[in-house]
């Protein structure tokens, strides 16, 4: 394998990572002053994309998005500054909230707790199209898609502008421990001087294709970092704590200690395929990766996109302006002929000798109590499945 390493720098995107939290010891009086201020209540999705925003995992954005910019990633997956960036980064308010918030003003940004998280100069206040940035960025207006759904959900009017972080954790932090902010990350990779770091995002858990490209890669570059996403998922996908119990399963037994890392993605899941992509790729170059894994329909959900789209769209861009280099798979299988762990591009055997279970089918024996095939998933790896789902009462046995 060749790989052109002419971009492969660990450069945050945008050249530096952003830093929007207060300092500790003005915290108290922003927090005095904020409490006059217009209140926004932000959800979930919009409390993870502050702390991303503010730890530099979205570098270079530095807030929600203006209507500039907005329309500029909309239309061209660029902010107006030129920066490759693909997904809107917004904060809606509802008419109630922005019928007393004008142009210039302060506001905070609340949970749904009443707790002060945040305060943004309102720079923009605008008014969207919903229907023409589902079409654009998800490809689809369908609202059973999950992430024009989210869209659709949205207030009418957006405001955008610079935040500033008052509370060290907007979003709670279920995984203490495999937690890093992107400068962390930085850190522990020059401490283990690893120089070239391969980016995996998952939101499943890691079954045998997921470790064969990983580890595909990893022959290339010096180290894996396993990024799971554990922000918010659909309903029907295995939930965070479980998966993460099954990759400590899998790392412990399979995988090389010294080469691999796992690390929480705290963002949220907007399922947009090929635009999504491209964002994962940005923010695993701001957390320190100079490649990226992207295979087969990857951020996908139902048939909304073709397979390689999520590879098609690296096209569109200079590999200086992404400076992630993407290591692309095909569909990976493993095997019986082969009696190994291979590809469409690598195996020369029909589908028969394939085996391959869809996502739904898993979901389906897991919930069974029933173990698919070990060509499929490790069986430590299902056990662990099984027994969570169980606990968490999603299992009919
Ligand atoms: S995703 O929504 O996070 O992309 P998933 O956890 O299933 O979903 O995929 C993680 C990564 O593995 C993505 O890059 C995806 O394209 C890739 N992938 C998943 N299954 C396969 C497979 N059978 N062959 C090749 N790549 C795969």
């Amino acid at each position: 394998m060749t790989v052109d390493t002419r971009w492969q720098t660990s450069t945050p995107h945008g050249g530096e990572l952003v830093d929007r939290r207060a300092p500790g010891d003005e915290r108290e009086d922003l927090r005095q002053k904020a409490a006059e201020y217009a209140k926004v209540v932000v959800g979930p999705r919009q409390l993870s994309d502050l702390e991303m925003i503010s730890t530099g995992v979205f570098s270079p954005i530095r807030g929600f998005m203006t209507e500039s910019d907005y329309t500029s990633v909309v239309d061209t997956m660029h902010l107006k500054d030129g920066n490759v960036w693909s997904l809107p980064i917004t904060l809606s308010a509802s008419e109630d909230e922005a019928s007393v918030i004008s142009e210039g003003d302060e506001v905070a940004l609340t949970d749904g707790e009443g707790r002060i998280v945040a305060t943004m100069v309102v720079e923009d206040k605008y008014s969207y199209d919903k229907r023409y940035e589902a079409k654009e960025v998800y490809r689809t207006d369908d609202e059973n898609h999950p992430g024009v759904a989210a869209v659709y959900a949205q207030g009418d009017t957006l405001l955008g502008g610079e935040v500033t972080l008052l509370e060290d954790q907007p979003n709670p932090r279920p995984f203490p421990a495999e937690y890093y902010e992107p400068a962390e990350l930085r850190r522990v990779f020059e401490g283990k001087g690893w120089k070239k770091v391969v980016g995996f995002q998952t939101r499943n858990p890691v079954h045998r294709a997921h470790e064969y490209i990983q580890k595909s890669a990893l022959e290339i570059v010096d180290g894996l970092l396993l990024n799971p996403l554990v922000g918010e998922t659909k309903s029907d996908d295995i939930s965070a704590s479980v998966r993460m119990k099954s990759y400590h399963t899998i790392l412990d037994r399979y995988y090389p200690k010294d080469r691999t890392l796992l690390a929480v993605f705290p963002a949220a899941m907007r399922y947009a395929g090929p635009r999504e992509a491209v964002f994962h790729a940005m923010c695993r170059k701001n957390y320190g990766c100079t490649h990226f894994i992207v295979g087969r329909d990857h951020a996908g959900v139902g048939s909304y996109y073709g397979t390689y789209d999520a590879q098609h769209i690296f096209e569109e861009f200079e590999g200086e302006d992404l400076g992630i280099t993407p290591l692309m798979f095909e569909h990976s299988f493993f095997c019986k002929e082969c009696e190994g762990m291979g590809t469409t591009k690598t195996c020369p055997h029909d589908k028969e000798s394939h085996v391959f279970l869809s996502g739904t089918k898993v979901r389906e024996m897991l919930q069974k109590g029933e173990y698919p095939p070990p060509e499929f998933s490790r069986p430590e790896v299902v056990k662990v499945l099984i027994e969570g789902l169980k606990a968490e009462g999603k299992s009919f046995v």
